[in-house]
C-alpha cells in the first residue's frame, strides 16, 4: 500500500465548531497569544492559562468529529495513513484514525511544569478530571500544566513527523494557514515524486517547488473529492 500522510490544522475541526486561530474572529483575536500560548504568559499568570485550557478541554465534551475526520479514516482501507496534526483536540482519534501524531500537544493531557516532555510526568485526564486547578501537582511536585507546545518551545514530535513525511507517496494538507513553523516546513521534506494536495476554502500561500493540487473547499467536501480522485 502507498503511504499517505496528512498535515492537518485548525480548519480540519472548524466544521465541528472549534474556532480556527487566524481567521476573522479566530481564537487569537479573543485571547492574546502571548498571554495563553507562551511559557512567559504561563509564568506571569498560571491561573489564567490553566483556566483557558480548562475551557478548551471542556469544549471537547460538546463537539464531535465532522464528516472530514470520518472520511479520512476511510482512506485507511486504501493507504497506510499517518495523520500529523497541529490540532490539540482529539477529534481525529475519536473518528477512528489509528495513527495520529500531535505536533502541538494534546488538550486531554497534562504534564510537569518543570519538565514538560518527560513522559514520566505526562498524564491523560479522564473527563471528570478536565478541570485542573492551581495547586494540582505532577508526580515531580510541580504544578500540572497543559501538555501544549507553546510558542518559543521546541516541537519534540517534529523528527518523527519528518520521517513519515519523507516517505509519503501522497501528502495532503488540510485546513492550515501554513504560518507556523516547524510544522509548515514539513513540506520541504516531501519527495519530488509525491502527489501533493491542499484542501482549504481560502487561498493558502505555500512556498514550494512542488506541484500542488488545490481543492478549494471545506474539509468534509474537500476530502470527499480527494477520495473520489485518489480511489477511482
Ligand atoms: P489557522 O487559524 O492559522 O488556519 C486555519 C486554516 O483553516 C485557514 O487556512 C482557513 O482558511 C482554513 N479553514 C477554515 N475553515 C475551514 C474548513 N471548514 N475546512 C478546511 N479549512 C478551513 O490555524 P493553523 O494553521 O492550524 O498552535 O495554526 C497553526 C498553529 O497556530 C496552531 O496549531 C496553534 C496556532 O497558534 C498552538 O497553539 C501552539
Amino acid at each position: 500500500m502507498k503511504n499517505l500522510v496528512v498535515l492537518s490544522g485548525a480548519g480540519m475541526s472548524a466544521e465541528s465548531g472549534i474556532s480556527t486561530f487566524r481567521d476573522a474572529g479566530g481564537l487569537w483575536d479573543t485571547y492574546p497569544v502571548e498571554q495563553v500560548a507562551t511559557p512567559e504568559g504561563y509564568k506571569r499568570d498560571p491561573a489564567l492559562v490553566i483556566r483557558f485550557y480548562n475551557e478548551r478541554r471542556k469544549q471537547l465534551l460538546d463537539v464531535k468529529p465532522n464528516g472530514g475526520h470520518e472520511l479520512l479514516t476511510k482512506l485507511e482501507k486504501h493507504f497506510n495513513v499517518t495523520v500529523i496534526t497541529q490540532n490539540v483536540d482529539n477529534l481525529h482519534e475519536r473518528a477512528g484514525s489509528t495513527h495520529v501524531i500531535h505536533l502541538h500537544g494534546e488538550l486531554t493531557k497534562v504534564c510537569s511544569s518543570k519538565d514538560p516532555y518527560n513522559p514520566h510526568y505526562i498524564k491523560e485526564l479522564k473527563p471528570e478530571e478536565y478541570d485542573v486547578e492551581l495547586g494540582d501537582l505532577a508526580a515531580d511536585g510541580s504544578q500540572l500544566r497543559p501538555f501544549i507546545v507553546w510558542f518559543g518551545e521546541a516541537v519534540p514530535q517534529i523528527e518523527t513527523a519528518i520521517q513519515f513525511v519523507s516517505k509519503a507517496d501522497i501528502f495532503v494538507i488540510i485546513g492550515t494557514s501554513m504560518n507556523v513553523y516547524p510544522a509548515a516546513g514539513l513540506l520541504n521534506y516531501v519527495s519530488r515524486e509525491a502527489d501533493v494536495w491542499l484542501i482549504d476554502p481560502k487561498e493558502v500561500r505555500v512556498d514550494s517547488f512542488l506541484k500542488i493540487n488545490i481543492i478549494r473547499k471545506g474539509a468534509s467536501e474537500g476530502i470527499a473529492e480527494l477520495l473520489l480522485r485518489l480511489c477511482k
